[in-house]
């Protein structure tokens, strides 16, 4: 197997702090809150440096800032307690990173023998007592002793390139791609409650490993949840009208901040995954459908991501275009390469500085889902309204 070409890549010259950041993000790890207590006051910051460091004795070490609230508390208290976070603990990690005023107002707390706070929910509680105080640049890292240590069941919050997700074992894995292949066969004008236990008699596997699978791909946009159950719902034009117009606003803006101010090596990058979405268009359909709506997320995220704010990110993300695209796609589909030349002439705009081409190519964009399915609508011979 040849070696995949880098995407990022310092070469001989020192690491800028955003390739260090792109770089070492691909590092996965899991989500903890630090919780201290002081002077009657509770503190808490979600980290993610985080290690073990010897088990006789136990010790761990955690990074924290030195501007953190909760780092100068550690320092002060000489006590912690590391929570780590479950899989659907998203908010209390968002919550712990933030910069509330009571981080602690509606959350349950249980307190250590130490005194700090414990979330109630974590799948791992270590009380700790901090060993040594270490200074390094910009952060402290606290080595410590652990003195208590309890597990509980669940499953781990993860983070990988900026993103929150799950651990997934290999079997989950495999029962995954299954449950989606049933969902994206499913075409996009079906409606179906899905029969977990059907489900999982049929691919002859454990109904918590459907119930996972399904918990996923909801949250991916390819299935809804409603109360307790998952249904296949269609992919009517109004969906896809009213999640193109958000895209093209969201989009819009991006435009107005980042055109004419983005870096060459981010123009650079621009163009490369611009380039990575040509090809996947050949007479009239998508080559290989999946393979064009990740690549062609790789680069309406990055276009994103070059306003470098993690709420419009995740707010972008929340559309859950992917989702929407695979579910509205199937390998029959029509496709215009007029899609490809959008983006192409997207990136000419951004290399330009012309942000009225820009916005002027981001409307058109955004009008082609529709446009395409109604052609493709027209080409099969139904009339184009009947399927909304
Ligand atoms: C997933 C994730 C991991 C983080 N990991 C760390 C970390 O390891 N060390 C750190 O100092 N800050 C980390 N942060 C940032 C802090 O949580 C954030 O700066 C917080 O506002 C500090 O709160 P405080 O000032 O109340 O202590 C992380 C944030 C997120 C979202």
């Amino acid at each position: 197997m040849s070696t995949p070409s880098p995407v990022t890549q310092s070469g001989s010259r020192p690491v800028t702090a955003r390739e260090f950041r792109d770089v070492i993000g691909r590092f996965a790890t899991g989500v903890t809150v630090i919780t201290t207590e002081y002077d009657g006051v509770r503190y808490g910051s979600t980290a993610s440096a985080v290690s073990s460091l010897t088990d006789d004795p136990p010790m761990l070490l955690i990074c924290l800032n030195r501007t953190s609230a909760t780092a100068a508390a550690v320092r002060d208290s000489g006590t912690f307690a590391v929570n780590v976070l479950a899989e659907d603990h998203v908010d209390l990690a968002t919550r712990f990173a933030s910069r509330v005023p009571d981080k602690y107002e509606g959350v349950p707390t249980e307190t250590a023998s130490n005194g700090s706070p414990l979330l109630v929910g974590a799948i791992a509680h270590l009380i700790c007592r901090v060993a040594e105080p270490v200074e390094a640049g910009t952060h402290y890292v606290f080595l410590a002793h652990v003195e208590e240590a309890t597990s509980y069941p669940g499953h781990p919050l993860a983070y990988f390139r900026g993103r929150f997700g799950r651990m997934q074992t290999a079997p989950e894995a495999s029962v995954l791609r299954e449950v989606r292949a049933r969902v994206l066969d499913a075409g996009s004008d079906v409606e179906e409650v899905i029969d977990t236990g059907r489900w999982a008699e049929e691919l002859g596997v454990d109904a918590n490993l459907i119930h996972r699978a399904l918990v996923a791909l909801a949250d991916e946009g390819l299935i809804r949840r409603q109360g307790g159950e998952y249904l296949i719902t269609p992919v009517p034009d109004s969906i896809i009208d009213e999640v193109y117009k958000a895209k093209l606003a969201i989009e819009t803006g991006i435009a107005q901040l980042t055109v004419g101010t983005a870096e060459p090596e981010q123009l650079a990058r621009l163009r490369e995954l611009m380039e990575d979405t040509l090809g996947f268009v050949k007479d009239g359909h998508f080559t290989d459908p999946e393979g064009w709506v990740r690549a062609n997320e790789r680069f309406h995220e990055y276009m994103v991501e070059l306003a470098g704010s993690a709420i419009l990110l995740d707010t972008y993300r929340r559309l859950c275009l992917p989702g929407l695209n695979l579910r509205a796609l199937d390998g029959g589909s029509y496709a215009s390469s007029s899609l490809l030349d959008d983006h192409r002439e997207l990136v000419e705009a951004y290399e330009a500085g012309d942000v009225d081409t820009a916005a002027a190519v981001l409307r058109q964009h955004a009008g082609r889902p529709l446009e395409m399915r109604h052609q493709d609508q027209l080409r099969r011979g139904a009339p184009a309204a009947a399927v909304d």
